[in-house]
């Protein structure tokens, strides 16, 4: 008898058919959304799944003695796992890392272009048959090239939006992180370590890349806000939650700081209503490793993860390790 896998959401179809010969696949192909209880009365049928960022897995989910072996989540953040209660009750968790990094550094950095030269602005402006004539001022933004960008999170994907902007657009860089990184890595990515407040201070762009927990969450609010220049950006490509969403509604409204992107927010899908009604914020649905290519590497690698962990016990790349399989 094969092992029982559930796939939570629509995926391409060849990743599925390498999952085919291991497991007894049920696959949610038409994208049936889970309520608390169908979600947590599948995982108990499963011994393991496919999830991605917005299915949780958590003691409450798995119950007192649970079915599933695993879960392989299709992303590399994996705040929708809670890993203490997972290994507690024998539940191997596995991510999608480095697979999506230079992909999602790239949005992070079209992100940021769009919010410091206005593109979304200026394209609905367009789209409304307000263009009638070229004016010295009409949607001049903040200089990217030559300015100072601040990284707050800096994992790989922070390392890979440091080096585009040190070697592709000759900014000084300059981040923040729990730890700082070793000297070759710093000088591989022209990146200067400093305190939070330096950080918010003097970063005339400023991108968050850190990853979503209790520590984490509103790691941007009024308080950080208002210690940004007024003539600033702020790009969130991380998780919803780490920024104060109404607090940055405010901040925009009053030109507190000049412009914001944001791929994530908290509660999404939905959206702080205040958000829609400020002009000067790019919004993306959360799609900075959208390109077919990456979202099929990081759907393959989760599938690798699992039926690596369920031929031989070892996950390829997993996020905690099990006394016994
Ligand atoms: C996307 O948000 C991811 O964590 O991969």
């Amino acid at each position: 008898m094969k092992p029982k896998l559930l796939v939570a959401r629509p995926i391409f179809q060849t990743v599925i058919d390498t999952l085919t010969d291991t497991f007894e696949v049920t696959h949610n192909q038409a994208d049936v959304p889970w309520t608390p209880d169908t979600w947590q009365q599948a995982i108990a049928q499963h011994d393991a799944a496919l999830t991605t960022g917005s299915d949780p897995i958590n003691a409450k989910v798995l119950g007192l003695q649970p079915k599933l072996k695993m879960a392989a989540n299709m992303a590399v953040g994996f705040n929708n796992f809670d890993v203490p209660a997972m290994t507690a009750l024998g539940v191997l968790a596995s991510n999608t890392p480095d697979v999506l990094t230079e992909t999602t550094a790239d949005f992070g950095f079209a992100l940021l272009m769009a919010t410091a030269r206005r593109m979304t602005e200026s394209e609905h402006y367009l789209r409304a048959g307000q263009w009638k004539q070229w004016r010295y001022d009409m949607f001049a933004g903040a200089e990217v090239h030559g300015s100072t960008l601040g990284i707050l999170g800096m994992g790989r994907i922070g390392q890979a939006i440091a080096r585009r902007g040190a070697l592709g657009f000759g900014m000084n860089v300059l981040y923040h992180n729990r730890s700082q990184l070793d000297a070759a890595t710093e000088a591989s990515c022209q990146a200067r370590y400093v305190d939070k407040e330096t950080l918010l201070k003097t970063a005339d762009h400023l991108v968050l890349v850190l990853p979503y927990s209790a520590e984490s969450h509103h790691a941007m609010g009024a308080a950080e806000l208002a210690q940004m220049k007024p003539t600033a950006t702020l790009v969130n490509i991380a998780r919803g939650g780490i920024v104060d969403d109404a607090a940055l509604a405010v901040a925009l409204q009053n030109r507190q700081i000049a412009a914001a992107g944001l791929d994530v927010f908290e509660g999404e899908p939905a959206l702080n209503p205040a958000l829609l009604a400020v002009p000067n914020v790019v919004l993306t649905p959360h799609i900075a490793s959208a390109t077919v290519k990456t979202r099929l590497a990081m759907a393959q690698l989760a599938a690798d993860n699992l039926t690596a962990y369920f031929a031989n016990g070892k996950a390829l790349t997993p996020l905690n390790a099990l006394a016994t399989f």
